[in-house]
């Protein structure tokens, strides 16, 4: 299983420090072949010692250059970095970046060798429509993108999950990843509102092969309720 920690525009510098200490203290009963990210906001990145991986939760699809208010791929070698989320409903929907946008971001990061965590996921209205057209709408957030890409993991995040409480349904999750699956061959995770209370549940589910996780991660106690279930 992968465990994703997306802290979003949460946590600081020093809290993030804090953070990645605790959960390095206490990944030590996780099972080996279990994976752990966290993806912390760009001004805490650093080189953290520890037993899981750290990723940027965006970048510019540049080295270096005259981007204001962007980063490239120069500063996040300075830590390291080489793991990227790409497409999240937050900076599509509210950032407003286009899937043109995104396809290119992808090939960039894609070019640079980066591991790619790339997320889909529909509204409310799409899946009230039916798997059918939940379908056409995730495929379609593959337009530009080369599925094949040998370090590449999808992220199946339905947005109407996302920071709500309301999780998709084990049904809604089986029926969605059993037909990803035959998109992408490709480890899928699935994300919105996973916590404690659901991670036996979701974890359980076939072609469930990790979760990308927000409002639970920002705690470690919370984070590791997860990865140690
Ligand atoms: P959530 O966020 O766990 O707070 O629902 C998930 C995500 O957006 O990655």
């Amino acid at each position: 299983m992968i465990y994703a920690a997306n802290f979003k525009t949460n946590h600081t510098r020093q809290s993030t420090k804090n953070y990645m200490q605790d959960l390095q203290n206490k990944l030590s009963n996780k099972k080996t072949e279990d994976k752990v990210y966290v993806f912390p906001p760009l001004t805490a990145l650093d080189t953290f010692e520890g037993d899981f991986t750290v990723g940027t939760q965006n970048a510019y699809p540049v080295e270096n250059g005259a981007f204001t208010g962007e980063v490239g791929v120069e500063q996040l070698a300075e830590f390291n970095i080489n793991s990227i989320l790409i497409g999240h409903s937050e900076r599509r929907d509210i950032i407003g970046e286009s899937q043109e946008d995104i396809a290119e971001k992808f090939a960039f990061f894609k070019e640079q060798g980066f591991e790619i965590i790339y997320c889909i996921g529909e509204s409310l209205e799409v899946r009230e429509e039916g798997i059918e057209a939940v379908m056409t709408h995730l495929v379609s957030q593959f337009e530009g993108i080369d599925t094949r890409y040998e370090n590449f993991v999808v992220a199946y995040e339905p947005i109407w999950a996302i920071g709500t409480g309301r999780t998709a349904s084990v049904d809604e999750i089986t029926e969605t990843h059993n037909a990803l699956k035959k998109v992408v061959d490709k480890p899928l995770l699935y994300g919105g509102s996973v916590k404690g209370a659901n991670i036996k549940d979701i974890a359980t589910i076939e072609n469930v092969d990790g979760v990308l996780v927000g409002g639970a991660s920002l705690k470690t106690e919370t984070f590791l309720e997860l990865v140690l279930h």
